[in-house]
């Protein structure tokens, strides 16, 4: 079984996060079983909010945060707590088609509060490979189809993509 090395991305999820606001909400996409950037974000003071669609990651992220919000559901169907949010952090974005990364980029936008900051990683340049923890197909648009559809939300300046 192949696990996470948790020392990845957490100085980045520090250095994003100092940018939200103090005790801020934040989104956790794929949050997986929590580790690192739930625990990064709820050790520096955020209230973080996960969704995965995995019920023995969901079920492992509540026995290690209990005070967190978690919801069981695919991040396509989530109402995303029905709320606006400081940041929104995906672990996902590359394992979903490109047609519905777009899609949900649109989607989470509304989720977002004005000024709010948005976290995702996927290669520069746009290729496939397969994601070693999930073994699925990953997919990067690339940065400037990425940019491009940010700037498409008008409400997305480049200034809150990171
Ligand atoms: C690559 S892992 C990232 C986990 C964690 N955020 C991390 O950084 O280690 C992707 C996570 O997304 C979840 N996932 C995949 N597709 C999903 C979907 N459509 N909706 C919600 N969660 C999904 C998986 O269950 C998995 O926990």
């Amino acid at each position: 079984m192949v696990r996470r090395d948790p020392a990845i991305g957490v100085a980045t999820v520090r250095a994003w996060a100092r940018e939200l606001p103090s005790g801020g909400a934040v989104l956790d996409l794929g949050c997986g079983n929590g580790v690192p950037i739930s625990q990064v974000l709820i050790e520096d003071g955020f209230v973080v909010y996960g969704v995965d669609a995995a019920p023995a990651m969901t079920a492992a992220f509540h026995e290690r945060f209990p005070r967190a919000h978690i919801a069981c559901e695919t991040v396509e169907d989530s109402d995303y707590f029905g709320r606006v949010f400081d940041g929104v952090a995906w672990g996902l974005l590359f394992l979903l088609s490109a047609d519905a990364q777009a899609a949900l980029v649109r989607r989470v936008a509304s989720a977002l509060k004005p000024g709010g900051r948005f976290l995702f990683t996927a290669p520069e340049q746009a290729c496939t490979w397969t994601d070693m923890l999930t073994g699925r197909q990953s997919i990067s648009l690339g940065a400037k189809v990425y940019r491009a559809t940010l700037v498409l939300e008008q409400a997305w300046p480049l200034s809150r993509v990171c």
